[in-house]
């Protein structure tokens, strides 16, 4: 039955009826449905309009329902326009009239914009949690591979010499941002549009804060029309999603060039990896080209919806409907892909081995080596220029920086002594970092050290 058939003589379009209809994908708002029913129920008792047993009725059956459906004893029928539609008629079918009392003083705007933010305040707790298991999954890595020395990069090309933990506690940061993120957020839309009617508010008594207590919203709307046609929290969500998919796409791609045969860094466990129907001795790490693959399909989710909401007069409109999608899309894919991330950098194998013997080529310690000249009193900007000087000769004889002779560096500079190989030495051109925040051993000790009490206190 339609919710709202009595101005009607004709009988909707069949396409149009499919057209319209959201149940296929709004049936996921079931649980929220019924709990944001429960609370009106709740504020229509104590505003006069639900008797006591009553009250009790709706609660059980509503109750009861949610069992049935959770036990898939509920058939969704196509034909009902909208989850809403579908739990009333359900109601019905078990209390009678009382069921249609339950919609006194509400809209399905008010409703759904309240089922929608009680969905995302649920999936963003979801969410957070997986970030702090890959955090610690980061960390934990962080912590095995400390000792590990690999070259940073810059443009791709070898830059400076890095620990492999420093790289781990970069994506330590910007997930750890991913997640204050989401947590903002939450704080931010934890706010009840319930009581806002179509647009205008309602005429009848409903306690709206009593409402809210009862749905556990921290706080609630203070405008009905903007409480209705309000999305921002579907879109700062799927924003959120998007970010931290870039960053999971980011780390992938590094992962991906570090498996090559080219890299030869890292391996990814076969568990994660999968095989070519032709090329038998294919290893390919399709988990996390799919993270990487699976970022631009959130991006689209935020434009979408974006887009959706861009040309909307106030209040609500139907384009609205359009939001459900894209949130859904969005949380999904990010959860799926956080799993899969956790667990492929969870089991990768590290060859520390090839990752230190990359620093050994391409002059990674050139910067040290001016540090040396400047440390020395040489004006910064003319010890890079006797360096570069020095890194040409060493090309045209084949050599590293180390491997020349006191004799032939002092022709570049006078002021090149003996300790000049000490200050270039791989290891210590990582300990002689002092800054905070820096690559050296200490400053890297120094920076997991905070992180790991700010995931004990998360
Ligand atoms: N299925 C609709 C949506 O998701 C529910 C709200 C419908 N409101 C209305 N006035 N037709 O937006």
């Amino acid at each position: 039955m339609k919710l709202w058939g009595g101005r009607f003589i004709k009988e909707e379009d069949r396409l149009m009826e499919e057209f319209n209809s959201s149940i296929n994908f709004d049936i996921r708002l079931f649980k929220e449905d019924i709990e944001g029913s429960i609370g009106q129920a709740y504020a229509l008792k104590k505003a006069g309009i639900l008797g006591e047993d009553e009250l009790n009725k709706v609660i059980c059956s509503l109750n009861e329902i949610y069992k049935e459906f959770e036990f898939g004893k509920i058939k969704v029928d196509n034909s009902y326009e909208d989850v809403h539609s579908l739990v009333e008629s359900l109601l019905y079918e078990r209390i009678g009239d009382t069921a249609y009392k339950l919609h006194t003083g509400r809209s399905r705007n008010d409703q759904v914009a309240t089922d929608m933010v009680m969905y995302v305040k649920k999936e963003i707790r979801v969410i957070s949690a997986q970030l702090i298991s890959l955090l610690e999954a980061i960390m934990d890595n962080a912590r095995k591979y400390e000792d590990i020395i690999l070259p940073g990069y810059t443009h791709l090309q070898r830059a400076q010499p890095i620990l492999l933990a420093h790289y781990f506690m970069a994506y330590f940061e910007m997930f750890k941002r991913d997640y204050m993120r989401f947590k903002d957020t939450l704080e931010r839309i934890d706010i009840m549009p319930l009581g806002s009617g179509a647009l205008a508010g309602s005429t009848f008594p409903l306690d709206r804060e009593y409402e809210a207590e009862v749905l556990g919203f921290k706080d609630i709307s203070l405008n009905s029309m903007d409480a209705v046609s309000n999305r921002d929290f579907c879109l700062e969500t799927i924003f959120n999603c998007a970010l931290t998919m870039m960053h999971m796409s980011r780390i992938s791609e590094e992962l991906v060039l570090w498996c090559t045969k080219e890299f030869n860094f890292i391996e990814i466990d076969e568990a994660y990896s999968t095989g070519s129907s032709m090329m038998p001795q294919k290893k390919n790490p399709d988990s996390l080209e799919l993270v990487r693959g699976k970022t631009g399909r959130v991006y689209g989710d935020l434009m979408s919806l974006l887009t959706t909401m861009k040309g909307l007069p106030l209040a609500y409109n139907k384009d609205m409907q359009e939001d459900k999608e894209p949130t859904f899309d969005a949380v999904d894919t990010v959860k799926m892909c956080i799993s899969i991330l956790e667990r492929v950098i969870s089991t990768i194998k590290v060859n520390g081995e090839n990752m230190f013997m990359a620093c050994k080529e391409g002059y990674l310690n050139a910067t040290d080596m001016a540090d040396y000249l400047a440390e020395k009193g040489i004006p910064f900007r003319m010890a890079h220029g006797i360096v570069g000087n020095v890194i040409r000769y060493c090309e045209e004889k084949g050599k590293a920086l180390d491997e020349l002779s006191l004799e032939e560096l002092k022709e570049f500079s006078d002021v090149f002594s003996d300790d000049v190989y000490i200050a270039i030495d791989i290891g210590n051109s990582i300990n002689r970092k002092l800054t905070i925040g820096s690559t050296s051993r200490e400053m890297v000790e120094e920076a997991m050290k905070i992180e790991e009490e700010w995931l004990k206190v998360e």
